[in-house]
């Protein structure tokens, strides 16, 4: 094997390491898919070693909506109920884009204000708290 040969496999095997962590940083993103999660006495425990960085949708048992859950790096975690309180249609996010319902338009920013109407009301924003290795939203 030449000089010229042998810089190209180590480079093009450099470049297979640097794909893997990125492949599994987009499928920590779907965190929530596969887990299953219940409200129980009006909360959600999550363990806060399942949230990735940004945002997690999560579906739960006894919860009628999903649930966005944005971990900041300032270390607070937002959530929020991703149902439009306009008249109860689903709200997506989209990574670039933000969070939008998909029946008549209306955006929010990331705290879940009204950014667009026709909502004239914010998304449900439920507290959350941080017990040991446990996240604790107060969805009741
Ligand atoms: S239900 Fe969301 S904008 Fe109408």
């Amino acid at each position: 094997m030449d000089r010229r040969t042998f810089i190209r496999s180590a480079c093009q095997a450099c470049a297979a390491l640097a794909v893997v962590p990125a492949v599994a940083t987009l499928e920590g993103c779907a965190s929530g898919k596969g887990t299953s999660y219940s409200v129980n006495d009006g909360a959600l425990a999550i363990p806060l070693a399942g949230l990735t960085p940004g945002v997690n949708i999560i579906r739960a048992k006894g919860l009628d909506h999903t649930l966005l859950l944005d971990k900041r790096s300032d270390g607070t975690i937002v959530a929020l109920a991703l149902n439009c309180p306009h008249k109860n249609g689903p709200v997506k996010f989209k990574d670039g884009e933000g969070l939008k319902c998909e029946w008549h338009g209306s955006t929010f920013d990331g705290d879940g204000k009204v950014t667009k109407g026709p909502s004239k009301q914010d998304l449900k924003r439920y507290p959350t708290t941080v017990e040991g290795d446990m996240l604790r939203v107060n969805v009741g």
